[in-house]
């Protein structure tokens, strides 16, 4: 959140204010919660630049009425099941922001992804309006919140755990960790002092299978409640966040492909082992898995794997070699992309708020 853009806070009983929020790729990888939305580990993951959802609300504040009415659009035109999502989530923050009792919201939302990429979209999505709402409550009420992106980031953790490390650029670590003082689990905090090695780090997202999941995230997450091997999965979690600060800031790319594979493969062990186990993973997700790891022992780049939770393989890559892994993308891995799909994002700048 612009801090300039904070200090003009005028009260206001209508308005307009949109905000962009990228999406985020954990390599430390959240699966497993508990009641009110609280990780059972802590993650930690690199913020997009490229894959942006815009969201713009017009909102209208009436203390006398409780007649609110929320509309929803996305990309110019009615999503049912989006537009149920935002108003029970909108609903559940009543309690927590009391204003909205009284305010009725038009909002309109746009993805710069392709609508079917397989790049979860949640994220930015929860990320964009929670960081609205934030605004929308400084400019009702004419004061400012204290620590706005915290506040945006504890909201939209409520709507999805992995939107919460949406608000930060760079790297955002979500969930107590013993490694860092200020980490909760209510609400994610940005990384500083990341060795310049990491700087501007590349992840071209190969896509596999753009469809819908066919295990949402929340089933997935509600499966580790069984899985006989949840317990070490936390502890795996915590400890490889520990370790990966120290690698970050020491500036070891070996290491950080090693615990981001690591991760990756650790993640889709839980769906495996989960009771019913099940595979997101497809056939062109272990070829190009194979085709990585050979390019690199041959080439000694820095390039790694890592997955969320469908078939999709993101590979990470330093800014160093970025021509020639580009290279090898097209000659080697985009034969297993379905309609060659691949977005080449980056290391991001985090979420702002847009002019109108
Ligand atoms: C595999 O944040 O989508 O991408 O909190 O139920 O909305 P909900 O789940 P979600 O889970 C993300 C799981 C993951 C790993 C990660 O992003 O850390």
């Amino acid at each position: 959140m612009k801090k300039d853009s904070l200090s003009k806070v005028h009260p206001a009983s209508t308005g307009t204010i949109k905000w962009s929020c990228p999406s985020n790729i954990a390599i430390v990888k959240y699966w497993g919660k508990g009641p009110g939305q609280l990780p059972k580990n802590p993650s930690l993951s690199l913020t997009l630049q490229k894959s942006l959802t815009l969201t713009e609300i017009s909102y209208k504040y009436e203390p006398s009425s409780t007649a609110k009415k929320i509309s929803f659009s996305f990309e110019g035109e009615q999503h049912p099941a989006f537009h149920r999502r935002i108003s029970d989530y909108i609903r559940s923050l009543h309690p927590l922001l009391p204003w909205l009792e009284h305010t009725s919201m038009v909002i309109k939302s746009f993805n710069t992804f392709p609508h079917s990429s397989g790049i979860a979209s949640s994220a930015s999505a929860m990320g964009a309006l929670a960081a609205c709402l934030v605004s929308i409550e400084e400019e009702i009420t004419g004061t400012r919140v204290n620590d706005p992106l915290s506040k945006a980031s504890f909201l939209a953790r409520l709507g999805s755990g992995s939107a919460s490390r949406s608000l930060y650029p760079g790297f955002a670590l979500w969930g107590h960790s013993e490694a860092w003082a200020l980490s909760s689990d209510e609400y994610a905090i940005p990384i500083s002092g990341i060795h310049d090695t990491f700087t501007g780090m590349h992840d071209s997202i190969l896509i596999v299978d753009p469809g819908k999941k066919k295990i949402s995230s929340s089933a997935g997450h509600a499966l580790m409640e069984s899985n006989p091997y949840a317990s070490t999965r936390f502890k795996q979690a915590s400890e490889n966040v520990s370790k990966l600060k120290q690698i970050l800031l020491e500036g070891s790319w070996n290491r950080f492909i090693n615990l981001m594979e690591e991760e990756a493969l650790a993640l889709h062990a839980m769906m495996l082992s989960s009771r019913p186990g099940f595979i997101l993973m497809l056939p062109g997700t272990l070829e190009i898995i194979r085709k990585i790891r050979d390019f690199r022992m041959e080439s000694g780049f820095h390039l790694g794997f890592t997955l969320d939770a469908g078939p999709n393989v993101h590979l990470i890559y330093d800014s160093a070699h970025a021509n020639q892994v580009r290279a090898f993308i097209t000659s080697d891995l985009i034969q297993h992309c379905k309609n060659k799909q691949v977005i080449h994002d980056e290391m991001g700048t985090g979420p702002s708020i847009q002019k109108i």
